[in-house]
């Protein structure tokens, strides 16, 4: 028996409860908003596709009433808002910090031994907020982005290579933002080939460059953040946590001394079990990599500086 709740009944947090329940991740899904009759109306929405699809997930949508999110093992909170043409992540963060916060308190009363997964953007400040904040174990907060990103690249590599998405591995690792996030190229394959081996350098370079500014793009595109990707990407990571698939999925995790970072989170492969992070993959990066690491982990800490300012850590 597993129960995940949902913070925030927006575009992400509805499509990644439906995905939750399509796909049978948890018994029970509790979708929570601040805004009357949102999550019940989205949930009863859901749960109307449940003859249609064949799943038996039930989701429940509440407003505000945390005492429902009782005893969850898993927790995606996507509360705050998204951003809008033109805007980066970084620019929400003193709107969203606030929120993200206090709701991460919330769950926590409610349920003392969850394992958070943050959707919310900046997401890896969003993560070292609520690691910080509530003092929790690194183990058990966890954040989305690289899952996403990673899955924007293998998608880009199977346009380029007009092949099949899941035929294709490539890896995203760096912060979750335009400038920040690193698509390793040189680690990136079909079947097991190196796409480096099939792909003409110019063509891998605007792969990496389009995966980059993927979500800008879609953000350009639909006059708000993406949603479906987003939403599923989070439902992939809650999987794993919840039937112990110890996958290798890349998190913002916190790094106590792994590829020689402290006191940050940002996004790495990791193992992801019962635990939530069951360990850091260290990859062996090349110089260029492990450059283009430590430009990423700048420019988070300057962002997570901002939490310091606003003293909400
Ligand atoms: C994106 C937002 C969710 O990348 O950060 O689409």
């Amino acid at each position: 028996m597993s129960k995940v709740t949902v913070v925030g009944a927006g575009n992400v947090g509805a499509t990644c409860a439906n995905v939750l329940a399509v796909n049978e991740v948890a018994n029970e899904v509790v979708l929570i908003d601040i805004k009357e009759g949102l999550a019940e109306g989205k949930a009863m929405d859901i749960m109307q596709t449940a003859q249609l699809m064949g799943f038996d997930t039930v989701v429940k949508g509440v407003t505000n009433d945390y005492a429902q999110t009782n005893n969850s093992d898993v927790v995606v909170i996507t509360s705050g808002l998204p951003r809008k043409p033109g805007m980066t992540r970084e620019e929400l963060i003193g709107v969203n910090a606030g929120i993200v916060k206090s709701v991460a308190s919330n769950i926590l009363q409610h349920s003392p031994n969850a394992i958070l997964i943050i959707v919310s953007n900046p997401m890896d400040p969003m993560a070292y907020l609520t690691l910080k904040s509530l003092g929790l174990p690194r183990n058990r907060v966890i954040g989305m982005g690289g899952a996403l990103d990673s899955s924007r690249f293998k998608y880009f590599l199977s346009q380029a290579l007009n092949c099949n998405a899941n035929e294709v591995e490539g890896i995203v690792i760096g912060g979750h933002g335009d400038t920040t996030m690193i698509p390793l190229a040189r680690l990136a394959t079909y079947k097991g080939i190196p796409v480096s081996t099939l792909l003409p350098a110019e063509k891998l370079d605007e792969v990496v460059k389009a995966t980059m500014v993927g979500g800008a793009t879609l953000t350009g595109l639909l006059g708000t953040s993406a949603w479906m990707a987003p939403g599923a990407a989070a439902s992939a990571v809650v999987e794993s946590i919840v039937k112990n698939q110890r996958k290798m999925i890349v998190c913002a995790a916190s790094c106590e001394g792994e590829y020689g970072m402290k006191d940050i989170m940002i996004g790495v492969p990791v193992i992801l079990g019962k635990n939530g992070i069951e360990k850091i993959v260290e990859l062996n990066l090349n110089a260029d990599e492990k450059t283009k690491l430590a430009a990423s982990e700048a420019a988070v800490r300057k962002t997570n500086g901002i939490l310091h300012d606003m003293k909400l850590i």
